[in-house]
């Protein structure tokens, strides 16, 4: 690969800690509707936006129901999760991520978020991640969902950087494929079981940092 000139990172479980947030949040959902919801099954909806997860919810509980009843779960799992997102703080920031923020920011490298969230503003703002990004593409910027590219698309587009040049870091499968489509290098965090078709996988960004970047991807 070329030089390195751009980090695209998604924000759910890889810069912050609400991957539980949503679990939890869908678990309560499930359990209304009776139905068991497990973590294993929680693997199936990272990354994936609000709607396409109440759908494989509800596939998981053998459920069928209409457009107007499901815009009204879909809410309601919204509600849950906004409370817990509203008391966060910059303690729920993931180990090694602020750290690898601003050794990105002292090498010259932009920064861009490439998130599915439609809550990705509350979330940044409450933990002061905000200030760290030259360019924010969330749930409310894209029309379609990873693993369809667009998300990181327009986030090289907002740098002025070519997808060639990026690097994104995401901790689900469909983040993965998005990265791949775009025509951009991936990190993986998180296990190789799940994130193998990464470049390179590591458990946090405590093990990243620039220099290891552009040891692992740029040619020599
Ligand atoms: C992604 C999460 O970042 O955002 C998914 O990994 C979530 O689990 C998606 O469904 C949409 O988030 P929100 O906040 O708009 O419901
Ligand atoms: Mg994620």
């Amino acid at each position: 690969m070329t030089e390195i000139k751009a980090c695209l990172f998604d924000l759910d479980g890889v810069l912050v800690d609400t991957a539980k947030y949503h679990y939890i949040a869908w678990k309560e959902l499930a359990d209304r509707l009776g139905f068991e919801f497990t973590e294993k099954d929680n693997e199936r909806l990272k990354g994936v936006s609000r709607a396409a997860s109440l759908n494989i919810l509800l596939e998981i509980g053998g459920l069928n129901l209409d457009d107007a009843e499901k815009a009204k779960l879909a809410e309601s799992k919204n509600n849950r999760y906004v409370e817990y997102i509203s008391a966060m703080d910059s303690s729920e920031i993931l180990p090694g991520a602020l750290a690898f923020l601003e050794d990105c920011r002292s090498q010259g490298i932009k920064i861009a978020l490439g998130s599915a969230s439609k809550n990705a503003m509350t979330i940044l703002n409450n933990t002061g991640l905000t200030p760290y990004f030259d360019a924010i593409i969330d749930g409310t910027k894209t029309s379609a969902a990873k693993p369809d590219p667009e998300v990181f698309l327009l986030g090289a587009e907002a740098l002025g950087i070519p997808p060639v040049n990026c690097v994104v870091f995401e901790d689900a499968e469909a983040g993965i494929e998005a990265a791949s489509r775009a025509g951009m290098a991936s990190v993986g965090i998180g296990s190789p079981e799940t994130l193998g078709a990464a470049a390179l996988v590591v458990p946090s960004l405590l093990e990243m940092s620039v220099a290891r970047l552009k040891e692992a991807f740029t040619a020599v």
